[in-house]
């Protein structure tokens, strides 16, 4: 259910916002008013999706980021200040799998490399950039989304379970350290979700994953997004350093 002009006049950066969960949640904050910086190194889908939202008379603004580049992340984030002045809300979802079904001794360490700079060296460096900016107003929302292989560890997906992992020490963490200020920092641990990053996955992989959910099918992007919107909401201010579950029950701590 839309809640309207409950994001109204927030500026809102969106990493990994051309598809998937990233653009479901920057679709519901764009309808419920918020101001869209959308980053995605995939140029062709963050068109089409800036044209997408313009579509729907969402005011969206899209950023060519590879979130692993320091200077690409800082500049952009600058240009967001820039523009609008201020950063009130951040949803960090660009992120990769890398190799599933594999064990650790046939894992490829350059794919290590790999899924380490884009999930965990990412998002710190997205978190430090718009941290920086958001501590001259004392106020903000970051939501870094994580994952359940990152509770539990996935086998056979040592490159996406770790780095998972550490972006949940990385919210646990940083978290405290604004704690003082109106500045929260959550993480979100989905189990599968029907998006495209589940299309490559080895068939073998995403039965293990949905076999270990209780509630027998996947969740969905609106799902994701409307938990989401509430976590980055000026009513969700009495929690910090948390990482919210959305996994049909299959974590239960
Ligand atoms: N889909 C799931 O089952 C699931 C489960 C748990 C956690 N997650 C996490 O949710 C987040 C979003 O996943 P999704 O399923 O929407 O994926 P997706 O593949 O559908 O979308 C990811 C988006 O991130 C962008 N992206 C990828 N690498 C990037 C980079 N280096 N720099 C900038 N942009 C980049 C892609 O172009 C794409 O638009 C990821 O962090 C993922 O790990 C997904």
């Amino acid at each position: 259910m839309i809640i309207k002009e409950r994001f109204k006049d927030k500026v809102a950066i969106i990493t990994g916002g051309a598809d998937g969960i990233g653009k479901g949640v920057a679709c519901r904050l764009g309808k419920e008013g918020a101001v869209l910086a959308v980053f995605d190194i995939n140029r062709e889908l963050l068109d089409s999706t800036i044209r997408e939202f313009e579509g729907l008379g969402i005011q969206a603004k899209g950023f060519v980021v590879e979130v692993s580049s320091e200077s690409q992340v800082s500049e952009a984030i600058l240009e967001v200040e820039r523009l609008w002045s201020k950063i009130d809300i951040v949803i960090h979802a660009a992120g990769i799998v890398g190799p599933t079904n594999t064990k650790i001794t046939d894992f490829p360490t350059s794919d290590f490399d790999k899924i380490y700079e884009i999930n965990l060296r990412g998002t710190f460096l997205i978190t430090k950039y718009t941290l920086k900016v958001m501590k001259k107003a004392g106020k903000g929302r970051l939501l870094l989304i994580a994952s359940i292989a990152g509770k539990e560890g996935n086998p056979g997906m040592v490159g996406y379970s770790s780095t998972k992992a550490g972006v949940i020490g990385l919210v646990k963490g940083v978290a405290k350290e604004f704690a003082d200020t109106d500045i929260t920092v959550n993480g979100l641990a989905p189990a599968v979700i029907k998006t495209r990053m589940n299309e490559n996955t080895a068939p073998e992989q995403l039965a293990y994953m949905t076999a270990k959910i209780p509630m027998h099918r996947l969740g969905t992007i609106d799902e994701v997004a409307a938990m989401s919107c509430y976590i980055v909401s000026d009513e969700n201010s009495f929690s910090t350093g948390f990482v919210y579950d959305i996994s049909g029950g299959r974590a239960t701590y």
